[in-house]
């Protein structure tokens, strides 16, 4: 039996406008995706037992197929290998967690050690990303680099199809963070096509706003670099605003915003695809995080409380 692992992520700055080649920032999860692969004597079979939003597999399983077969076809295997595979892992299926670039990775590994390829970490990275198309249509890469390499990355799409640039971002120490779901099970796909739709029908207002959305990106790099923390969240808030002007926010991320700074959060903003799916807060100490957190269950949304600069990761 082959065995892999992707970490979840949470994305700190940028999302949406990583896509379209301005800089973003992420973190992996401490919570990560687990796969197991077996050979067969027929069929692909998939057992997914992950915990997550209620419909989360129903919702994502005809993506989740093709990205199978984009995996396959990237490591030049035949769509039809037979083979079983089961998904766990503690990372929550919630939407914007980058669950689908977690499996992707996950099962990249556990295939190629059922199959006894032998793929660098930068090879994996690449069939993710294949395996991603399936989920985000034009993603950007951010998710399946961070499933792939952990860490906190500064990330950078190379525009032109050469490699993307990413960097360890080192910090002087972790930082406590809550990411809340909203529940809904969003589609990233749609997301990212009505962006990139609305950006070339408007010109005139979105291109400031990738710019603004560059800016933020750079100054909250260094924000990181020198941990002038009350900087980071102030900037996190800065990007949820460009988030909703370029349509991608709902009601309910406004809504586990406004409740994150209302009980102290130094900056928050949703994370991922957004249209759904998860929000995250800058808590750090462990009490804020608690309080934060406790204030979000209480109105019945998950919360998972992590972590970002955790050297192991
Ligand atoms: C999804 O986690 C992040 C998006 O920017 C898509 C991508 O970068 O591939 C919305």
């Amino acid at each position: 039996m082959g065995k892999g692992s992707g970490y979840g992520k949470v994305i700190l700055f940028g999302e949406h406008f990583v896509v379209h080649g301005v800089p973003g920032i992420v973190s992996a999860t401490d919570a990560a995706t687990d796969a197991e692969v077996k050979k067969t004597a027929s069929g692909i079979t998939i057992k997914d037992e992950r915990k997550g939003s209620k419909g989360y597999a129903e919702e994502k399983k005809l993506q989740q197929i093709e990205s199978i077969e984009r995996m396959l076809k990237s490591m030049n295997m035949s769509t039809d290998t037979a083979m079983s595979i089961w998904l766990g892992g503690n990372l929550p299926g919630f939407s914007g967690l980058g669950a689908s670039a977690a499996s992707s990775v996950a099962i990249a590994r556990a295939i190629a050690q059922e199959f006894n390829l032998k793929f660098s970490d930068e090879r994996i990275n690449e069939i993710a990303y294949e395996a991603e198309k399936a989920y985000a249509g034009n993603p950007s890469g951010i998710d399946n680099t961070a499933a792939t390499f952990g860490g906190l990355l500064w990330f950078k799409k190379n525009m032109t199809g050469g490699p993307d640039t990413f960097e360890k971002i080192s910090i002087q120490k972790p930082v406590e963070i809550i990411i809340a779901s909203t529940g809904i099970v969003a589609n990233t796909k749609a997301m990212v096509e009505g962006v990139a739709q609305r950006k070339k029908a408007n010109p005139q207002k979105y291109d400031p706003l990738f710019k603004q959305a560059e800016a933020v990106a750079v100054t909250g790099r260094k924000a990181l670099l020198d941990f002038d923390l009350k900087k980071v969240g102030e900037l996190m808030n800065e990007n949820h605003r460009l988030l909703q002007e370029i349509g991608v926010s709902c009601k309910e991320l406004d809504h586990l915003v406004e409740v994150a700074r209302n009980q102290g959060a130094l900056g928050a903003k949703l994370t991922g695809g957004g249209g759904g799916g998860c929000m995250t807060a800058l808590t750090p100490g462990k009490e804020l995080q608690d309080k934060v957190a406790s204030a979000i269950e209480k109105e019945g949304f998950q919360v998972l409380r992590t972590k970002i600069g955790v050297q192991k990761l």
